[in-house]
């Protein structure tokens, strides 16, 4: 990822310089490989890169030939090639950056633009000619976004990848919508996202077909694996990052076998642990290969003796990834906590115990020189898998809740995810947040997702990849991963983190406090010592009126307020065909 920061018609953007460069500086995290900034007119972009493609050249922000557009992106364009070979006018690109694309994009669709991007971005565009500004989000807020303005300059719009960068000039912050594009000729931010399964009241029929659910989301992985510095993929064990894994696996072994075909057979040079592989959509809409990884990197963390750590072991054995386990203790967790909390931007509960084991992990991916990571995020909000859905009425209301779930992913898990990451200048990129991933399995009718006595949770997506009916397949998962049941990420790591983090709370919050919970909080009041406690670890880094940014998690059909999925009943049923 990168991170950026921009104000838009600043009254003295010169003597203003100073102060945004030191802005930009607080998410340098994001991008610790260059900086940039262009001042036009009263407007001034600012960009902090991590270099994943085009590394060489890419350095932002980027402009067109007589410099009357400047961009800063924070993202991975997928179908940049695409993009590039169908451009109505020629275009002469200055960088191989993937990015680059936006800017003729915009000169032909105008605000147009977004929609014709597949991939994860934030932007900030800036037309010198119009003197207008256009800024806008991926479709589910993959990359984060903030919106600010400041009630002394009323003219100025600002613009960053984190809320860090806007608290001391804008009081007044928003997260920008996903799906969302901003436009300053007309003040209005406006959806540019519709897809065919937005409105949730509209309830699919279409039955499930599984090669068409399989095929989606394989391509989806391929798509993602367009890098030209090393990568790996984050393995809980659980279902979904178990099957990325096995996916992107597959594709390296092939891409390997093709490498090994091209050069007459003989044996490649030896490679490094990690190598180069660029992969992604070519000029033709396939996807191609210009070199292979030769070994994938797989990652898992855990308190010592964790279930993720042992079932992620277990499948990048069967897969052949070169795993790294890494064990924390609960004192690491206990000691991240605050800082998490400074990079996360939250004080919900499930998203902090989930990210701390996240963040020190990618902590430690990055120390290995790895820069880009797969991960599973998004598939239970699709599918309906957390455990709570196994109380919807109705097939109608289970498939609200998922378009709910998968609106509101950019408060909860792709938060988690980006920021984990970026906090240590680690991108994290989800292949089941894919555009047309999801254009299909929103379309799949909610009775094949509902859990059944005989359907586990996510049957259908275990059901495409379970391949134990053909004996010449080559299966994807073992069996009892495949059908492993679903343990929430933060129970994973090992349920001593959870009860730790409670135990904690007690210590720092007093029956009293939770009796006085402070007046600027409003009607946000913490449920829990543990909420009483992240918010006011929240507070000691950002002042009240951030907290209009954090959305805490709300329960549904069931009354308890602990987002933890073992809290309920059914986390211990077992299935008949688990082993
Ligand atoms: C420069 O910016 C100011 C403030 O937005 C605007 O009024 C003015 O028209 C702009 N000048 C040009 C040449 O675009």
């Amino acid at each position: 990822m990168c991170g950026i920061f921009a104000c838009h018609r600043h009254p003295d953007v010169q003597k203003f310089k100073p102060t945004a460069l030191k802005l930009a500086k607080q998410v340098r995290h994001r991008g610790p490989d260059w900086s940039g900034n262009i001042i036009s007119n009263h407007t001034i972009l600012c960009h902090e890169r991590l270099s994943i493609v085009g590394v060489e050249s890419g350095a932002q922000p980027l402009t067109n030939a007589d410099e009357s557009i400047i961009l800063a992106v924070n993202g991975e364009i997928y179908n940049h090639r695409l993009i590039r070979k169908h451009l109505k006018e020629p275009y002469h690109f200055k960088t191989a950056s993937d990015c680059e694309v936006i800017i003729p994009l915009y000169m032909e669709h105008d605000i147009d633009a977004p929609n014709k991007l597949d991939g994860m971005f934030s932007f900030v565009l800036y037309d010198k000619k119009q003197d207008r500004t256009i800024a806008a989000r991926d479709p589910i807020g993959v990359t984060t976004f903030y919106q600010g303005w400041s009630s002394k300059e009323p003219d100025a719009v600002y613009f960053a990848s984190e809320l860090k960068c806007l608290h001391t000039v804008c009081d007044k912050i928003e997260a920008f919508p996903p799906g969302h594009v901003f436009d300053s000729k007309t003040g209005k931010t406006t959806r540019y996202f519709n897809p065919s399964w937005w409105e949730e009241t509209k309830i699919p029929t279409a039955p499930v077909d599984y090669t068409k659910l399989r095929e989606s989301l394989e391509k989806s992985v391929r798509k993602r694996l367009m890098a030209e510095v090393p990568y790996g993929v984050l393995l809980s064990g659980g279902l979904d990052s178990s099957l990325v894994a096995s996916i992107a696996q597959r594709e390296t072994l092939r891409l390997k076998k093709q490498a090994l075909e091209a050069n007459g057979g003989v044996e490649l040079p030896e490679n490094p642990d990690v190598g180069e592989g660029l992969v992604g959509i070519d000029d033709d809409n396939n996807l191609s290969t210009v070199t292979y990884l030769p070994q994938l990197n797989s990652f898992s963390i855990g308190l010592p003796g964790s279930p993720d750590n042992e079932a992620a072991l277990k499948v990048a054995k069967f897969l052949g990834t070169k795993h790294h386990v890494m064990t924390f203790t609960i004192e690491d967790g206990l000691n991240a906590l605050s800082d998490v909390i400074y990079h996360l931007e939250s004080y919900d509960v499930t998203t902090i115990r989930a990210s701390t084991p996240m963040f020190l992990l990618s902590r430690k991916i990055k120390a290995m020189g790895i820069k880009m990571v797969l991960s599973g995020e998004g598939s239970d909000e699709i599918l309906g898998g957390y455990l709570y859905f196994h109380g919807a009425p109705d097939a109608k209301s289970f498939h609200e809740e998922t378009v709910r779930r998968v609106k509101n992913l950019h408060l909860s898990d792709c938060l988690r995810a980006n920021k984990s990451t970026s906090a240590w200048g680690l991108e994290a990129r989800v292949p089941f947040l894919d555009k047309a991933f999801l254009e299909y399995a929103m379309n799949v009718d909610p009775k094949d997702k509902m859990h059944t006595k005989e359907h586990i949770e996510k049957y259908i997506l275990r059901k495409a990849f379970d391949t134990s009916d053909d004996p010449t397949a080559e299966p994807y998962l073992p069996e009892e991963i495949l059908w492993r049941q679903k343990e929430q990420f933060s129970d994973g790591v090992g349920y001593g983190w959870i009860d730790a983090l409670k135990d904690n709370a007690e210590l720092h919050v007093t029956d009293e406090m939770m009796k006085n919970p402070k007046p600027e909080w409003g009607n946000d009041i913490p449920d829990t010592k543990e909420a009483y406690w992240y918010r006011m670890l929240f507070d000691e880094h950002f002042p009240p009126h951030c907290a209009s940014t954090v959305v805490r998690w709300v329960p549904k059909w069931s009354a308890q307020t602990d987002p933890s999925g073992r809290a309920m009943a059914n986390h211990n049923q077992k299935y008949d065909h688990v082993a």
